[in-house]
């Protein structure tokens, strides 16, 4: 039976991993070993097998007794252990969820519903180490990966709405204190005046007793438009990654330009995306429909009109599901091979969890067949 360990399965991601495993009934058929950070000795979950007891994350003699490891831990835990453990001579599957090692020539990024047939070749060579795609990708992918693998998109730009989730459980739990500091004083003096209360806003957002020790700065009702740390020529590195992932997922050389500004928004768990797509010819918008339509199951085509937009394409009709709608696609102004469209993806789904769990799941078919 093959030998599953879990790493950070107590995070937020993790949590959704465990969720979308029990749900999907991933758990059958395999033994799971779940390992910890800090509660080595401790009680594991229902599933754990090996006496239910939590493993050292950090015993790479153990570690090394699985045969796939699945870390939800992040990006430091897989630079501390992903390299000693290999060089222990392990030659288990390593899985995660962190940007450490996805653009390593020896590490496929996961996206199955884009790129399964990357994936099973990277099987087929021996590769090891699969890693999820950072999530504004790997949402855009879900929505317009079609359009790619039909060698229709030129450029794109895409300018990200992305949610606090990205940036961890404890911003999403600040953005919320923020939005209670922001209304507490306009309930304290209520009134009918929009300026009024504008101005009450302000001064709470503007205070330093905001709560701002996660964020940094005021989130709730404002945006942000900085992801991550700077890169050379000005772009942030969560854009730097737009154009390096997307072509290292889809396989495709010569790489097709991707960038764009990603922007923090006070959302909670999902991200919206505006796409600007310069095609490599003019294509009718009802074929482009229908090769986004026909990418895969979870992309969902939403009418360009007012309310099945404000019915289907908002962070609250998706928060929670698989489905990856995506609409307001018309033309441009700018001609007939400007494309716009509007996608919104859950940032802890497709975004985060649900590739690693559908990558064990290849990786059993895998190995079932081989033996
Ligand atoms: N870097 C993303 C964000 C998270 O900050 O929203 C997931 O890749």
């Amino acid at each position: 039976m093959l030998r599953v360990g879990m790493i950070g399965w107590r995070g937020m991601v993790g949590s959704v991993l465990l969720h979308r495993m029990r749900e999907e009934g991933d758990f059958s058929g395999i033994e799971t070993i779940f390992f910890s950070t800090s509660n080595a000795g401790g009680k594991g979950p229902k599933e754990a097998t090996d006496g239910g007891v939590l493993h050292d994350a950090r015993d790479v003699n153990k570690l090394g007794c699985c045969d796939v490891l699945l870390s939800c831990q992040g990006g430091e835990y897989t630079t501390e252990i992903c390299g000693p453990l290999r060089g222990s001579g392990w030659k288990g599957y390593w899985i995660d969820a962190a940007s450490a090692l996805r653009m390593s020539d020896d590490t496929v990024i996961i996206l199955d519903p884009v790129n399964a047939d990357v994936i099973q070749n990277a099987l087929v060579r021996g590769v090891r180490n699969f890693t999820g795609g950072n999530c504004t990708v790997s949402l855009m992918l879900m929505a317009v990966s079609g359009l790619f693998k039909a060698g229709l998109v030129e450029w794109m730009t895409t300018m990200t709405y992305q949610a606090a989730s990205g940036a961890g459980a404890a911003k999403m739990l600040e953005l919320v204190k923020q939005m209670e500091y922001l209304t507490e004083p306009a309930k304290a003096h209520p009134s009918e005046n929009a300026l009024e209360i504008d101005r009450v806003v302000i001064q709470a957002q503007r205070d330093s007793s905001l709560p701002t020790k996660e964020i940094g700065v005021p989130l709730a009702g404002s945006l942000l438009p900085w992801i991550d740390r700077d890169m050379p020529g000005g772009q942030t590195r969560e854009e730097w990654k737009g154009m390096a992932e997307t072509n290292k997922i889809l396989g495709m050389e010569p790489p097709v330009p991707v960038d764009g500004i990603c922007v923090r928004v006070g959302t909670m768990r999902c991200h919206g995306q505006a796409l600007c797509i310069k095609l490599t010819e003019d294509v009718s918008l009802g074929h482009i429909e229908q090769i986004i339509a026909e990418s895969n199951p979870w992309v969902r085509v939403i009418p360009n009109d007012k309310e099945s937009t404000l019915r289907c394409l908002t962070p609250t009709a998706v928060s929670g599901t698989l489905n990856v709608p995506i609409g307001r696609l018309h033309k441009l102004q700018l001609g007939p091979e400007f494309l716009a469209a509007f996608t919104v993806g859950d940032q802890l789904l497709w975004g985060a969890a649900e590739p690693l769990r559908r990558m064990l799941r290849i990786l059993r078919e895998h190995l079932g067949q081989r033996l």
